[in-house]
């Protein structure tokens, strides 16, 4: 078993200097693909739950298939990831189920849909890092709302998300807020919002940094160098994924997504996870399109899953390659949530010193 924590985690990525992709997972197919790609280039391995996944798979059969790959790869550090709780039940139950970290967004209510103020996140993010901490289990807090800078919308595109029109004060993280929020929230990573949004329609041209805030992250890496960014909404939409979806019957019109080399950027400036579930899912969709084209009498499901499973594994390695990722697995020695816990009691782990670095 090779469960970390993503505090661990990032805490060595940080040292090296490389970011983590964290992928989401839906099913067995998903999580294997990306194990396997882990496991040909020997890197540590986010995989995290939405609740839409939670709901989909349940609980027991997302956490067994999760222990099931720990046993598969037993060499990959693992960590299992509530992505956008919305409120403490959320996190505490992911908690019970041997998540390692949880997600507790409080940039919006707990309807995941209202943008809250900033003493609500506050509050909501700080009860939770409270019991969490006791349990050795890292959170991510988010301040500012995910939305696009180009229409002022936030991401309703995936059913969830505002649908609110927001103001740039909104969608972009202010950083001298955000050393504020770290210090009194004590969040292990926190996410931020610089004008990614998720889903596939992120950007209506390449972005520069009119759309794509990349100023945000080294405003905020400035005034707190120990601090672990988190990019949401990192898909890149590569043109040749759109091309392949289109080619086989999908409907896609032009998009931009987050340029890699953005991301790689952002790498250099703290960034250290980097959330990729868009990017999956089209991988595997246009494998599926393309069988379902070229073998229109074809019925068993795996005919259509494994070219799917190897789409998604090919995008998963490239992006543990492009991000510095690869080559670390085995360099990390995963350490329990009872030895996590008894340095956050020590306060080894807490406060980050922040440096009042004018911008
Ligand atoms: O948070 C966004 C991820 O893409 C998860 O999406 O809620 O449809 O599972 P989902
Ligand atoms: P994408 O939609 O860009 O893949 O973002 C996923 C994400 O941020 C999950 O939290
Ligand atoms: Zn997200």
């Amino acid at each position: 078993m090779a469960r970390i924590t993503l505090r661990q985690l990032l805490d060595h990525a940080a040292e090296y200097g490389y970011g983590v992709p964290a992928f989401n997972i839906n099913n067995m197919e998903q999580l294997l693909a990306i194990m396997t790609a882990a496991q040909a280039v020997d890197a540590p391995v986010i995989v995290q739950a939405s609740r839409g996944a939670r709901a989909y798979a349940g609980d027991i059969m997302l956490a067994n298939m999760v222990a099931a790959a720990e046993a598969m790869y037993p060499g990959i550090p693992v960590c299992l990831h509530q992505d956008h709780g919305n409120d403490e039940a959320t996190c505490f139950s992911a908690v019970q189920m041997g998540f390692t970290s949880v997600m507790m967004d409080g940039s919006l209510e707990a309807d995941a849909k209202t943008p809250a103020s900033y003493q609500y996140n506050l509050d909501v993010t700080t009860r939770v890092t409270e019991l969490a901490h006791k349990l050795g289990v890292s959170v991510e807090g988010e301040l500012g709302v995910l939305g696009s800078l180009e229409t002022g919308k936030g991401e309703a595109e995936d059913g969830h998300g505002t649908d609110q029109t927001l103001s740039h004060d909104q969608l972009l993280t202010d950083p001298d807020q955000a050393v504020a929020f770290v210090e009194a929230t004590k969040v292990d990573a926190l996410a931020i919002a610089m004008g990614t949004s998720h889903g596939a329609y992120k950007f209506s041209r390449k972005p520069d940094g009119e759309i794509l805030a990349m100023h945000v992250v080294q405003a905020i890496n400035q005034r707190l160098p120990g601090l672990h960014m988190v990019m949401h909404g990192s898909s890149s939409v590569p043109e040749e994924l759109q091309e392949r979806f289109n080619r086989f019957g999908g409907n896609m019109p032009a998009t931009w997504g987050v340029p890699v080399e953005e991301i790689q950027r952002g790498i250099k400036f703290g960034v250290r996870k980097i959330n990729i579930d868009t990017d999956c899912r089209l991988a595997m969709a246009a494998e599926i399109r393309r069988v379902a084209t070229e073998k229109p009498d074809e019925f068993d499901p795996r005919k259509f899953l494994k070219p799917a499973m190897d789409a998604l594994s090919a995008l998963c390695r490239r992006r543990f390659e492009e991000f510095g990722t690869a080559g670390n697995a085995s360099r990390i020695k995963p350490l329990s949530l009872a030895a996590m816990a008894r340095r956050y009691q020590s306060g080894s782990l807490n406060p980050r010193a922040p440096l009042s670095v004018a911008v």
